[in-house]
């Protein structure tokens, strides 16, 4: 059985876009200006995203923080400005929207929200993988775990622009490794096919993993051959990230007629322990998804 939620400090934020830059193609990292997020947000936590002036009002959309950081004082009186980062990949109409923002375009941020990793037991190797933009909550859970543990980052996609920021990773002191289905950057091939090579040698290391639903059934099904502690973040689909809408609720191990198991993914997750999940369900209502 799944414990709850914790509680977090959520609120709504009205607040400012400071920056917006495209650092690859289709992909953006945003600042916002974001008072109460440091010592506050957990690695792997999310917020909701709106944009105020867009007309019909734009859904709020789900976005991982990458990082959290502040701008110190400077000497003419500005006070220090805390703010997070989002990378976003533009792949429909919001995202569309949010690329055209600009520094001072006003937005509302809803967040921290979820339960991000857990971190039990930070001696031991580490392993994260990440499938192209489901690297973003890896990097404050790389810089939680970096100088306590030896840390690896496997990161794959379909081709170099899908490959981001490694070096803020390694920066951390993390060692990278990475993968291209069509062999532009790194290995060719599957991420998958390293994370097995590293499992072969460090066969009692623990794996946290965001991506695409096949790269993460995939690293389920090498984890649990071995054995291998598995926590996955999910990217349900969500229309209000605070349990209201029961839109992006799960089927989970134990689900049956009798025993309903149901997981709310944006107040339970969206980071789950491999066990709690039905992987057959989430496979299928995946592929559904896409279908549809
Ligand atoms: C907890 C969480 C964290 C996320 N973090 C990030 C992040 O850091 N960076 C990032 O780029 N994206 C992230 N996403 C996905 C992001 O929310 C969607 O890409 C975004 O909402 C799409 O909005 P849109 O209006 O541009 O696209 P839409 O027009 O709504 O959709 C365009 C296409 O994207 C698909 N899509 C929409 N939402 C999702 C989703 N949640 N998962 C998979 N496919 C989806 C749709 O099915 C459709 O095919 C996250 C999602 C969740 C649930
Ligand atoms: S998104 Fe509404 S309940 Fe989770």
């Amino acid at each position: 059985m799944r414990s709850e939620e914790k509680k977090h400090k959520m609120k709504n934020l009205q607040t400012i876009v400071l920056s917006n830059q495209e650092i690859s193609p289709g992909y953006f990292r945003m600042r916002i200006l974001a008072p109460g997020y440091k010592g506050t947000a957990h690695p792997g936590q999310f917020v909701m995203f709106r944009v105020r002036r867009s007309l019909p009002p734009l859904l709020r959309r789900p976005f991982g923080i990458f990082q959290i950081g502040s701008l110190p004082a400077d000497c003419e009186g500005m006070p220090e400005k805390e703010f997070i980062e989002l990378i976003y990949k533009v792949v429909g109409s919001g995202t569309e929207v949010m690329r055209e923002l600009h520094h001072g375009d006003r937005i509302e941020l809803l967040g921290p929200l979820g339960r991000g990793f857990e971190i039990d037991d930070v001696a031991g190797d580490k392993i994260l993988v990440g499938g192209g933009i489901g690297l973003v909550p890896l990097y404050m859970l790389a810089d939680s775990l970096a100088d306590r543990s030896r840390t690896r980052l496997l990161i794959g996609g379909r081709s170099r622009e899908d490959i981001i920021t490694v070096t803020e990773f390694e920066r951390l002191g993390v060692t990278s490794h990475v993968t291209t289905e069509d062999g532009s950057l790194g290995e060719e091939g599957l991420i998958t096919r390293i994370l097995e090579r590293k499992l072969d040698k460090y066969p009692k290391a623990k794996v946290y993993s965001c991506g695409p639903m096949p790269m993460l059934r995939a690293v389920e099904a090498i984890c649990s051959a071995r054995k291998v502690a598995l926590q996955v973040s999910l990217e349900a689909l969500m229309a209000c990230g605070v349990g209201a809408c029961l839109g992006c609720v799960v089927k989970g191990r134990e689900h049956s007629e009798q025993n309903p198991d149901y997981l709310c993914t944006c107040r339970q997750g969206p980071v789950f322990h491999s066990h709690e999940l039905d992987w057959d369900r989430l496979e299928k209502s995946a592929e559904q998804g896409k279908s549809s």
